[in-house]
């Protein structure tokens, strides 16, 4: 068998925790519409449950994120590899920013766009570490 590593774990640790934030708002976008009818109080209930699973995976992502890139060489990596660096994590910075928005604010229009941009820059972010993992 193959002998894990810390770098395996750390890997590991990071998609489990992007299942959760990915995955939990692609869950929760299908669940609400349906809530919405069936039991619009407990909107806010559910809402506030995910925050408490969704934001301590955000954490462990920069953690693990983090801790990947002092494992690489950062400043032998070409040019290709830092551009992607720099879009992963300016959509790391804007699904955070948009998330927020969607979570504190009140009007429609913030929960519909920073939901939808928390999701799409979040993906982003995930193809983005796709690159770089699998960059020759
Ligand atoms: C400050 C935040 C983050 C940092 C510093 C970071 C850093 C990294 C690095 C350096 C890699 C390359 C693979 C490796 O570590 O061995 C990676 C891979 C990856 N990251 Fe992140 N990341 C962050 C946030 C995120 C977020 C928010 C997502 C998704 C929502 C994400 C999804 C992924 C995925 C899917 C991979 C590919 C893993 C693989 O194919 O082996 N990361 N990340």
């Amino acid at each position: 068998m193959i002998s894990p590593t810390a770098n395996s774990i750390r890997v590991f640790l990071h998609l489990i925790a992007v299942a959760i934030w990915v995955g939990g708002q692609i869950v929760l976008a299908g669940i609400v519409p349906k809530l919405r009818t069936a039991a619009p109080e407990a909107l806010t209930t559910v809402a506030r449950a995910f925050a408490r699973i969704a934001w301590p995976a955000m954490i462990v992502i920069v953690f693990t994120g983090a801790w990947g890139l002092s494992t690489e060489h950062v400043g032998d990596k070409n040019t290709d590899y830092m551009v992607t660096l720099m879009i992963k994590m300016l959509m790391v910075g804007a699904a955070i920013i948009a998330t927020i928005i969607h979570s504190a604010g009140a009007s429609k229009l913030a929960k519909a766009l920073g939901g939808a941009l928390g999701l799409l820059c979040s993906l982003a972010a995930a193809y983005g570490g796709v690159l770089l993992a699998h960059a020759s």
